[in-house]
């Protein structure tokens, strides 16, 4: 039987743009299955951190991820069977992710986990390289942005919900820090290339962001 095409739609961009809020949605009102890379990027952070291995033990980290023991079960995370939904959401979490994400040896090992998410009826995915890497003939690329503040604002109020105490000025240099390593490292950066669409989401709300995306696919001229 001859394969078939399964639609790809990459949301890349910098942290707290709202990728995930937005893929999810997205995916929900085509149908199409979610791929959260980050998540992926997150879990080795965590299994690494719950074995007291530093960041910079390469060869450990490549281990780890070879080895790594998830599942996404509908909006769940699991970690070697343990529900850490909630702990791969922490900030250090993401720190040690961003850190280990430029190990070109990581990515290579979690090409095969990501790309087996394509399946029919189609896929909306989210990370920093799923245009670039992961999806490069993906059917729709965008990249989604916010200014600085209005990320830290988002980021702040997530964790607030959550019950933890964070400070928009500490968040602003974290985020920028953390979006310099993540465009700045040689293993496939966070960068905007010339197939990609961008989408600046300053001032919008998720509806407003959910309907443009669902717009700029429908004018892709995949929707039959
Ligand atoms: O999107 P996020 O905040 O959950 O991602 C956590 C870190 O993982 C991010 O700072 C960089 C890394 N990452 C990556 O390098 N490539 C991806 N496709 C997704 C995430």
């Amino acid at each position: 039987m001859k394969n078939q095409y399964v639609p790809v739609i990459t949301l890349d961009g910098p942290s707290a743009s709202g990728k995930g809020t937005i893929a999810r949605l997205v995916s929900q009102a085509l149908g199409f299955h979610y791929l959260d890379s980050g998540a992926l990027y997150r879990l080795v952070a965590l299994a690494a951190m719950k074995r007291n291995v530093d960041a910079g033990d390469e060869q450990r980290v490549v281990g780890i991820a070879r080895c790594l023991d998830v599942s996404f079960i509908d909006s769940s995370i699991r970690l070697d069977g343990e529900d850490v939904s909630d702990e791969v959401r922490a900030e250090a979490c993401g720190e040690y992710a961003s850190k280990i994400a430029q190990y070109s040896a990581l990515r290579v090992e979690l090409l095969g986990r990501q790309r087996d998410f394509r399946k029919l009826p189609g896929l909306v995915a989210d990370g920093r390289d799923m245009g670039s890497v992961i999806f490069p003939d993906a059917t729709l690329k965008i990249y989604l942005t916010a200014n600085e503040e209005e990320r830290a604002r988002r980021r702040h109020k997530q964790l607030m919900e959550k019950g933890i105490n964070a400070n928009i000025a500490n968040l602003v240099l974290a985020l920028h820090e953390r979006d310099g390593r993540d465009s700045k490292r040689a293993a496939s950066p966070l960068q905007q290339c010339e197939d990609t669409r961008l989408l600046d989401t300053t001032g919008l709300n998720i509806d407003q962001v959910v309907g443009k995306v669902l717009g700029m696919y429908a004018d892709s001229g995949s929707v039959e």
